[in-house]
């Protein structure tokens, strides 16, 4: 059975995605481990605790980075997530479950350790706490088998124009981390901005009447509303890196490459891919570079549709 830990910074899309990877039967979820981004910490750390005890998702939940390695705090520029993270939806404080005492990185180097070299991770936030474990744990990269994360591009940006926000966040940790020989899928925008929810999909899952499906129309009711007031499109960022592991054939891939631009004036965050070679380096990661769109909403729509009903953790 394969085993991850999702690395998140919870987020409207990152909470869709941690549906999408608990409603997968066959795997395990063995934690999830917050970090500062969409929103700050305590409130990303909030949502994990509290979505996994009103879903109930025994897994254990943990504080993380509060800030990238090196620069200041970096949030979402705009209300994508708003003051809380998960828009307009409200979930109810957790009452039992408690965060798990270890920090993340510490967390995902124990995991690594307990699995062999079997750990697979999400990472769906900037890259703090992975680039804290691969420093404070030198066996850490050793023991990690993939890294299936939401991030950069090779052509384009959304909080420039040549940098996505999970690298732009922290460029420096994106680097050490592009940089610690882990094998990796890049999922970038080069399709998850085509990765576009439709009102059917909502109307499919208020049909499920599940709690699951109902927080998760919920936040795309939310995200369909700011789209109508000039924010972003409903975009499933984060649950399309998730697909790139469980669900691969919705998209194609090209190894490439790719470095993390930290000084430029106007580069900072850039993911620089080598896409035509020129740079004499061995690819470090699959670059999902198409996606079947109708395949990826169905596969999304089937697997919070299941969520909940299958023993996932
Ligand atoms: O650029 C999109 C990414 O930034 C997504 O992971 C979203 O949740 C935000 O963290
Ligand atoms: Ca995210």
């Amino acid at each position: 059975m394969r085993k991850f830990v999702f690395d998140c910074d919870t987020g409207t899309d990152d909470a869709i995605a941690i549906l999408a990877a608990f409603g997968t039967p066959d795997i395990e979820i063995l934690g999830i481990t917050s970090v500062n981004g969409n929103v700050t910490e305590n409130h990303v750390s909030a949502n994990n605790l509290d979505l996994c005890e009103y879903l109930g998702f025994d897994v254990p939940v943990t504080r993380g980075a509060s800030m990238p390695l090196f620069s200041g705090y970096h949030n979402s520029l705009d209300m994508t997530h708003g003051t809380t993270g998960l828009g307009s939806v409200v979930l109810p404080h957790a009452q039992t479950k408690q965060f798990d005492p270890r920090i993340a990185s510490r967390f995902l180097f124990d995991m690594a350790v307990k699995c062999e070299g079997e750990l697979e991770l999400f990472v769906t936030g900037p890259m703090t706490n992975i680039a804290l474990a691969v420093i404070q744990y030198p066996e850490f990269s050793d023991l990690i088998k993939h890294i299936y994360f939401m991030g950069g591009a090779v052509w384009g940006g959304n909080v420039t124009t040549t940098a996505e926000f999970n690298i732009w966040a922290d460029p420096e940790a994106a680097h050490i981390v592009f940089d610690s020989g882990i094998p990796m899928t890049m999922v970038g925008l080069d399709v998850t901005l085509k990765a576009i929810m439709e009102k059917e999909d909502v109307v499919k899952l208020r049909a499920c009447h599940t709690k699951a499906a109902d927080f998760a129309a919920d936040l795309l009711d939310f995200m369909f509303d700011r789209y109508s007031r000039g924010g972003e499109d409903v975009i499933m960022h984060d649950a399309l890196a998730v697909a790139s592991a469980l669900c691969p054939e919705c998209m194609k891939y090209t190894d490439y490459f790719v470095d993390v631009e930290t000084t430029g004036t106007y580069t900072r965050g850039h993911t620089a891919a080598d896409f035509r070679g020129r740079l004499g380096k061995e690819p470090n990661m699959a670059c999902a570079m198409e996606l079947d769109v109708p395949m990826f909403r169905k596969w999304l729509v089937e697997r919070i549709s299941a969520c909940g009903k299958s023993e996932n953790h």
